[in-house]
């Protein structure tokens, strides 16, 4: 396959692995939680506004791309333009934690990168993914993938996956992929 940009080197496994599997749905909804923030990938995200709206664009689908801060829209609206994703079915919405809202499709993947889990704010971090994955858990299809970012650890899931990893676990979501980011796979409908 062929990508807008390179993968950063830790989800580079990781990020093919679910365009692989993305690739056996016809027309995938995505839905990211945490959008590009910076224009200089140096900084340590993953870029991954732009490589799942280059994937929707070529392959179809659509991208629900939420974020709690606006200027990140305008940012990847100008990252659009010059990496020519304008005509990218991609959807911005720049909520505040407090009115996130459910959205009516369901997901074939949800990526959860969301607050930074920096020194000090692991806690709360972890914390927050695992509230927002259980808000969504019941939107992902049977057969849908969970991608949580800076889990940091191929053993066990620390960071932003720490408690949303082990609640989906006992729910017999299946692992599919451990590193620096965690895929997992629904197994079960939604009880
Ligand atoms: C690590 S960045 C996402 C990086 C992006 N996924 C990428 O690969 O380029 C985390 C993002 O989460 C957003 N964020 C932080 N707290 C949030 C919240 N409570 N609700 C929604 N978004 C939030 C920040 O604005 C920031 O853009």
């Amino acid at each position: 396959m062929r990508y807008a940009l390179p993968f950063s080197s830790v989800r580079r496994e990781s990020m093919e692995k679910v365009f692989f599997l993305l690739s056996e749905v016809v027309k995938p909804i995505i839905m990211e939680v945490g959008r590009t923030r910076f224009a200089d990938g140096m900084q340590g995200d993953g870029y991954s506004t732009i490589h799942f709206a280059d994937y929707v664009q070529r392959h179809g689908g659509m991208l629900l791309s939420v974020d709690a801060d606006p200027g990140t829209e305008k940012l990847c609206r100008e990252l659009f333009g010059v990496l020519e994703l304008d005509g990218a079915p991609v959807v911005f919405v720049d909520v505040k934690p407090e009115s996130f809202h459910v959205p009516e499709a369901d997901l074939n993947l949800l990526y959860l990168d969301g607050p930074d889990c920096t020194e000090g704010m692991e806690r709360q971090s972890a914390q927050w993914h695992l509230a927002c994955m259980k808000f969504l858990e019941h939107k992902v299809v049977k057969g849908g993938l969970v991608l949580v970012d800076d889990c940091m650890n191929d053993l066990f899931p620390e960071g932003k996956g720490s408690l949303a990893i082990p609640y989906l676990v006992e729910r017999e979501y299946e692992v599919l992929y451990k590193g620096y980011q965690w895929l997992l796979r629904k197994t079960k409908e939604t009880q």
